[in-house]
């Protein structure tokens, strides 16, 4: 297949040009080079690189200080749970769009783009799905009504859609969801299909987690996402989604991995970066977060195709993690307070030293 509009309009353009850091943030600078005071979507677009963050609905509603960063930092948003189907028909044949539809038209009034999330996974799905006893011709005929209703509802107002999400396991089996059950692993392809035949100008991803760095995980991404592209199967991108943990090490290698899938002809993001640590914070575990961020961007930005870096929320307030990870968490950008952590000048600092190439344009 071709590639991808964003593709096509860099392919001729040479490669990265990689200039030294400047010095730190006006926070912690004392007499270097400061970074200009722009928002990160400004910097990045020096870059040719869209930022963007996971939106929570309900304090995009309720909290002016949330939605005022939220439109003025990124130039990227992703719903982070009201384009999930759970969400989306909640009881079936009844569709609600109306929260999604809010932050398309936020997105809109902002020069924002839209990353759609997501079409297939295993987890939200409406109970009416999972409990519902079909056959695998009706749930095959389900899952093509979603994908085709969904994408077309925002036809044009999407930019990337994660079609597919998470279907792998550490060791780079196929996950054991109700689709692969009931499907089998063609679903995957399907899914590609289906979603460009109801728009055929979004970008289409398959995107998971600890597929960062190499190993038996990512190489079976590789394989899938190369399989499918030689097979004509329309999918566009890669997405890493980017959650780390400091007490597991920083990885290392990311670039050299992300470079990998470039040379496949695909495009590649950061979907869903976030740094957890166990609490309480302190100044070591932040700067180690920092250097987590920070090291994410930096794949991205060596990548000549990686076209988004996402953070999933920004701010401490709202973050899944203390849910999830009971004792870890602040593992945003910004505190509970809304004050910039070292991770939100690193982005920074890092975004302004650079200048390249090709990207999100
Ligand atoms: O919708 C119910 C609501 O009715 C109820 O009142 C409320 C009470 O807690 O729960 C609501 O559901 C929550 C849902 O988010 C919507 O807010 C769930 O409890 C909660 O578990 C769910 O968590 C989301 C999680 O995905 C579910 O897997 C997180 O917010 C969201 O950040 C997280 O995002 C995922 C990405 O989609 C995929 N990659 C990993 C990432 C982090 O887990």
């Amino acid at each position: 297949m071709t590639l991808p509009r964003s593709l096509a309009a860099v392919a001729s353009a040479c490669c990265l040009t990689l200039l030294p850091l400047v010095a730190a943030s006006p926070a912690s600078a004392s007499g270097g080079t400061a970074v200009p005071d722009r928002p990160l979507r400004q910097l990045a677009a020096d870059d040719h690189l869209r930022v963007g963050t996971a939106v929570d609905m309900s304090a995009l509603a309720d909290d002016a200080a949330y939605r005022r960063l939220a439109g003025s930092e990124f130039s990227t948003v992703t719903p982070e749970n009201v384009m999930k189907w759970e969400a989306i028909e909640p009881r079936q044949g009844e569709y609600d769009y109306a929260p999604a539809d809010r932050l398309v038209d936020f997105a809109r009034k902002h020069g924002q783009k839209v990353r759609g999330h997501v079409l297939v996974w295993h987890n939200q799905l409406p109970s009416w799905l999972t409990s519902g006893d079909f056959s695998a011709d009706q749930l095959r005929e389900i899952l093509h009504r979603h994908i085709t209703d969904t994408v077309r509802h925002f036809k044009g107002r999407v930019w990337q859609w994660d079609v597919v999400n998470e279907a792998f396991n550490e060791d780079g089996t196929l996950r054991d969801s109700i689709w692969l059950r009931e499907l089998g692993p063609g679903y995957i392809a399907d899914a590609f299909r289906w979603a460009h035949e109801a728009d055929p100008h979004a970008l289409l991803f398959y995107n998971d987690y600890n597929t960062e760095w190499t190993g038996p995980k990512s190489d079976a991404v590789h394989d899938l996402v190369g399989r499918l592209r030689a097979e004509g199967v329309p999918v566009d991108g890669v997405g890493f989604q980017g959650h780390l943990g400091i007490q597991y090490g920083l990885p290392t290698g990311m670039a050299a991995n992300f470079a990998r899938f470039d040379k496949l002809g695909l495009a590649t993001a950061v979907t869903e970066a976030d740094v957890r640590m166990p609490l309480p914070a302190d100044a070591d575990k932040l700067a180690t977060q920092a250097e987590g961020y920070r090291l994410l961007l930096d794949a991205c930005l060596r990548t000549r195709h990686c076209i988004s870096f996402t953070v999933w929320g920004f701010t401490d307030k709202y973050s899944w993690v203390p849910g999830t990870f009971p004792g870890e968490g602040a593992a945003n950008l910004y505190d509970e307070g809304y004050r910039p952590k070292p991770a939100y000048r690193t982005l920074r600092s890092e975004l302004a030293g650079r200048a390249r190439a090709g990207g999100a344009e």
